[in-house]
């Protein structure tokens, strides 16, 4: 009999306002000096500024470091670390989007005690590190599920990749009244990244029960309310579904990992320097199309979670077809650019099937990703969408 395993990473607090509570939940934990990590976008939105209002108003001091990047670099995270260590930091608050939290995750490494810079822990195959720094991370956008997942992926520039590393984390507060000045760009690309993280999590070799279903509950959120957020960017209804969804879709993945719609993205991301969330989003139609075929019940199940009217006698083909058709049209209905609008050839783009057959997620895929599979699979995200 073969036994499935699933692990939660930390407690969540959810609902409008929700930030009001993070000066009491570090005090009560005996902490005195958080250090606030988040980007420059994040400070221009004033949302560092509120989180400072809830911890002054707690009686705590902190101290910030905004010198978050996207993709953060393993350099990034080591200056991070000098800033906590400067400040006598006793606690990390990632505010932000995925790099802010997996700067803070990362972090979390250096203050915990572990000797070395974090090229020494952030890895290819990823190790867990036991840290003991409490990490509390505050998401601002729609789409990482960063706040629940035990990873953070860190770029390492010089090898033009983008490695990961395990931690600890402490308590997520998600209060999607934070998301409403994202960007609409951005409400569509991080949107459909949680997009991706729950269908990857759904159709991974490595799935298993708990990712289904948080996967599947995501799906369905995301297909109720992302176009919502972009076209009403204030309704705070849609935020919170779409907050919600978010976190499910880490949920899914934090055990099966992500496959080859991220490993492409990953590729994209190093090499084109497009955001994660566009990077990872452009190649999952046709990467779930890809495993239609091997996953058929888990593809009938996503595409009931989008709302496609279903015979019930389609083949697995079929179903992938509709559900790529799907995401295509949610694409095209919030502007999405394609690889080729954002200047980038068709050889440039499978140029990347190397990169994309060494990345440790395409191990994750039903689908044996060779070069000749990783190759057909790149032109077609190129070609399918314009
Ligand atoms: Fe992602």
């Amino acid at each position: 009999m073969a036994f499935q395993f699933y692990s939660q990473t930390c407690p969540v607090t959810v609902g409008c306002g929700s930030i009001s509570i993070l000066g009491e939940e570090i005090k009560k934990r005996g902490l005195k000096k958080p250090l606030l990590v988040f980007d420059q976008g994040v400070k221009e939105a004033g949302i560092p500024d509120k989180v400072i209002k809830v911890l002054t108003d707690a009686g705590l001091s902190c101290a910030c470091f905004d010198g978050v990047q996207a993709d953060p670099s393993a350099d990034v995270v080591d200056a991070c670390g000098e800033k906590a260590i400067a400040e006598g930091a006793d606690c990390l608050i990632g505010v932000g989007g995925g790099s802010s939290m997996d700067t803070a995750k990362a972090t979390s490494i250096r203050t915990s005690g572990f000797e070395g810079d974090a090229r020494k822990y952030v890895l290819q195959f990823p190790i867990k590190v036991e840290t003991t720094t409490p990490v509390f991370l505050v998401p601002t956008t729609t789409g990482t599920g960063s706040e629940c997942t035990a990873v953070a992926i860190i770029s390492i520039p010089e090898k033009n990749v983008k490695w990961s590393v395990n931690v600890n984390t402490t308590l997520a507060v998600i209060d999607p009244e934070l998301t409403v000045t994202l960007p609409q760009l951005y409400t569509a690309t991080t949107g459909l990244d949680a997009l991706a993280h729950a269908t990857e999590g759904i159709t991974a070799n490595t799935s298993n029960v708990h990712a289904t279903y948080m996967g599947l509950g995501a799906v369905r959120k995301i297909t109720d309310h992302l176009l919502d957020c972009y076209n009403h960017p204030t309704d705070i209804n849609a935020r919170m579904e779409m907050s919600i969804a978010a976190n499910w879709g880490g949920m899914a993945f934090n055990n099966p990992l992500t496959h080859v719609s991220h490993a492409m993205g990953d590729a994209f991301g190093c090499h084109f320097h497009t955001p994660h969330g566009l990077s990872c989003s452009l190649g999952l139609p046709d990467s779930l199309r890809l495993v239609a075929e091997v996953r058929k019940k888990d593809m009938r199940d996503i595409a009931e979670a989008m709302r496609i009217p279903l015979a019930g006698n389609e083949t697995g083909k079929e179903l992938g077809d509709l559900v790529a058709e799907k995401i295509f049209g949610m694409m095209h209905a919030m502007n999405m650019p394609s690889l080729k609008s954002l200047g980038y050839s068709r050889e440039e783009v499978v140029a990347l099937a190397k990169d994309v057959t060494e990345n440790h997620l395409s191990t994750h895929c039903p689908v044996q990703i060779t070069m000749e599979t990783a190759e057909k699979l790149l032109g077609d995200v190129y070609d399918h969408y314009q």
